[in-house]
């Protein structure tokens, strides 16, 4: 079955991937592309419809992007967002003008629930605006479906031409009904089925990885982490024995994670695949011996990993493709209408050179985050693994201020068992961005018992962030701080201190190193 696709034609908008998001949402497919597309592999794909997202530009700027004019008669349905709205404006015959002053911000807009795309809606409900640019006057045919007090032309509609513009951003939750808006353009206007689903993505990938791989073998890195799990899973499906997943247990993971991923992946687990682990925990405190710089650790973690792979690479030949976590954020932040930059992994930074193997296969490359997750569950992957919260590329060796060794490893290991347990428990864990416990390089005086004791201090940390660039100390629940602490210095052996970091991003990192 052919799967119906809704294109979101990007004009260089920071809220484009969101677009894509929400057609997802309402179980349409969707891809973005660049505006510079020919016509004929828009065509292509066979769109349902096409959303024309916002810009920075200012359609009169001389270099300002444009599309080919044919699109507009094609009969194929348009909604254009703020810039989209004043392209399909300006090339139809509108005016488009400067406005005095920049309009910005949540703003009462009134509609008219006649129009396709508003049925079922508010009359008055608040929209986000940012435009200084405003349509002076619609097009020929075109009829103003909305206003707010400063823009007359809120929306535009030319029902017979299936053409519609809309200047505010439907696609930001702060719209308070901007999600009825794309709903309603995707079944009102573009007559779309909504049926896609993920059991159907997964499908169809299988489908396409078998045609693409063929008898090739297939290597991928796996970490554990939420990506790599995905992949191996929806290859394993896919290709069965044909892959080969090397799993490099550094000796930096949490506590028995390395012996979860393998009950996950190894024999007897639930996939068909050929699962390597390597333990290389003593092999890595070898190399960290001494060292305390955290540029040095970082790098020494990385190339560690780098040989290892290579290692175990050497041993299995040649294989016909390196397998990527890649998901599709990485796909447009890398540049669209390029082929994806290899993703560089987290441990490594130019993997592929040492590796010899012919192509690259990125079976998650049009998948958003969530929708990976999804794609899991669907795949039998147990929730632990599927809701992992990011864990960094050097593992716990950026958690260990000063020099790694096995001791501290296993303090830490320990702490943040007991940290995410009590989280858990009390009910917060989908609600905290990324918490863990770090080990400090500090020891100091406490009591137990009628002892004097000299031990290190535990910091643990929790951030509220959307993005991971800033990101703001989560405000636990004092009881729980107690508890974890009590039970920390209770538990874990060496251990006389737990502090709480209250630090904001910047001026602190997320992480300790
Ligand atoms: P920072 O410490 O830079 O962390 O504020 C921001 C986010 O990035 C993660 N992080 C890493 N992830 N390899 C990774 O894969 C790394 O080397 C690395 N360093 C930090 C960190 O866990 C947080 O989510």
């Amino acid at each position: 079955m052919e799967k119906e696709t809704v294109l979101v034609i990007d004009f260089g908008g920071q809220y484009n991937q969101l677009i894509a998001r929400r057609v997802r949402e309402c179980n349409v497919y969707s891809e973005v592309i660049p505006y510079t597309t020919p016509l004929e592999k828009i065509l292509s794909y066979a769109p349902k419809g096409l959303i024309f997202t916002g810009g920075p530009a200012s359609v009169y700027a001389e270099d300002a992007p444009l599309i080919d004019q044919r699109i507009f008669s094609l009969g194929i349905p348009i909604l254009g967002i703020c810039y989209g709205a004043q392209l399909m404006t300006y090339m139809l015959g509108g005016v488009i003008e400067r406005a005095e002053k920049r309009e910005y911000g949540k703003i009462d807009v009134r509609f008219d629930t006649t129009s396709a795309i508003f049925q079922g809606m508010d009359e008055t409900s608040i929209c986000v605006m940012s435009h200084t640019d405003y349509i002076r006057q619609p097009a020929e045919g075109f009829r103003i479906v909305a206003s707010s007090d400063n823009c007359p032309a809120a929306a535009m509609e030319n029902p017979a031409e299936k053409l519609y513009a809309v200047q505010f951003h439907p696609e930001v939750s702060h719209s308070v009904q901007g999600q009825m808006v794309i709903e309603n353009f995707l079944v009102n206007v573009c007559n779309c089925n909504q049926d896609w689903t993920m059991d159907s993505f997964v499908d169809s990938t299988v489908q396409a990885l078998r045609q693409k791989v063929g008898n090739g073998k297939v290597l991928l890195a796996l970490s554990g982490g939420v990506d790599s799990s995905v992949a191996a899973a929806l290859l394993s499906k896919a290709i069965g024995r044909q892959l080969t997943c090397v799993f490099v247990d550094t000796g930096l993971m949490r506590k028995n994670e390395g012996d979860e991923i393998e009950a996950v992946f190894g024999e007897g687990g639930s996939y068909a695949l050929n699962f390597v682990r390597v333990n290389a925990a003593e092999r890595y405190y070898a190399k960290l011996k001494g060292i305390t710089e955290p540029e040095k650790k970082r790098k020494i973690i990385g190339e560690e990993f780098i040989r290892i792979f290579e290692e175990e690479a050497k041993k299995i030949g040649k294989v016909e493709f390196l397998a990527q976590g890649t998901i599709y954020p990485d796909v447009i932040e890398s540049g669209l209408g390029k082929s994806a930059v290899i993703k560089s992994h987290h441990n490594v930074g130019g993997l592929p050179e040492y590796v010899d193997f012919q192509e690259i296969v990125e079976p998650l490359r049009l998948l958003f985050k969530d929708e990976v997750r999804k794609a899991g569950l669907e795949l039998g992957l147990p929730e632990y693994l599927v809701y992992r919260q990011p864990f960094p590329g050097p593992g716990l060796g950026i958690r260990i201020i000063g020099e790694v060794n096995a001791e501290k490893v296993k303090i830490i290991q320990e702490a943040d068992a007991i940290y995410r347990e009590e989280v858990k428990n009390f009910g917060l864990d989908g609600k905290i961005s990324q918490y863990f416990a770090a080990l400090t390089n500090m020891r100091s005086v406490g009591v137990m018992g009628d002892e004097r004791t000299y031990d290190y201090a535990v910091a643990l940390r929790a951030v509220i962030t959307s993005d991971f660039m800033t990101a703001e100390a989560a405000r636990l629940p004092w009881e729980l701080l107690e508890k974890v602490t009590n039970r920390i210095v209770n538990e874990v052996k060496y251990v006389n201190r737990v502090m709480y970091d209250c630090t904001t991003k910047p001026p602190a990192t997320v992480e300790f190193e």
